[in-house]
């Protein structure tokens, strides 16, 4: 299975994966990285030989323009699974039209809880006890799509968004490279 990762920051989760693809036995290549600007995480693709884009998203007239013009990188390495890690930028529909089922995305909340771009520090300002850690299908909506997988976290006292972050994103890894793994192996379907 070949893979296509987008992201936007540190790509923590990228590297995560990179690693994983870099045993024999993992069924999913990581082909392409591409960001919406110009993210720190593209070091990580570099370090490990994998071509890298960026389509600043300042750049375009339109999140549509963007789109198109991010859908077509993309399709220059026909990967089978687009996979979002840390993409902090909505995909418009059209790129969404052309990928979809076969783009998943990471969120560090217990979806349907806590969608969108600041789930870390919503779950924080609600006061719970326990978040998460999801990942999902992308939809055309916001962290919309059917959940492929989740696990509970617990919030500690006292804990800031960085710290809460920081045990959130391992999980996510973790979660992340399993489902990757059990779509490459066909155990895992996609559906819209
Ligand atoms: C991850 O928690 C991801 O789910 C969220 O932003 C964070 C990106 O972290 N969208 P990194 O860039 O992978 O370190």
């Amino acid at each position: 299975l070949t893979v296509a990762v987008l992201i936007s920051g540190t790509g923590s989760n990228l590297r995560a994966l990179l690693e994983a693809a870099r045993h024999p036995d993992f069924p999913a290549r990581i082909v392409a990285v591409g960001a919406d600007r110009d993210a720190e995480g593209l070091a990580h693709a570099a370090d490990f030989g994998i071509p890298s884009f960026t389509v600043p998203y300042r750049s375009f007239e339109s999140r549509d323009a963007w789109g198109e013009a991010l859908g077509d990188r993309l399709d220059e390495h026909r990967p089978d699974l687009v996979v979002l890690s840390g993409l902090m930028r909505l995909l418009p529909a059209s790129l969404v039209a052309r990928y979809a089922p076969r783009i998943i995305n990471t969120h560090p909340a217990y979806l349907p809880e806590f969608p969108g771009a600041h789930g870390v520090r919503d779950a924080l300002a609600a006061g719970v006890a326990q978040t998460g850690a999801s990942v999902i299908v992308v939809d055309d909506g916001v962290d919309s799509g059917p959940i492929l997988a989740q696990e509970r976290i617990p919030v500690q006292q006292g804990d800031t968004e960085e710290t809460l972050h920081e045990r959130i994103k391992p999980v996510e890894r973790r979660l992340l490279i399993d489902v990757v793994r059990r779509i490459a192996t066909g155990d895992l379907a996609l559906t819209h």
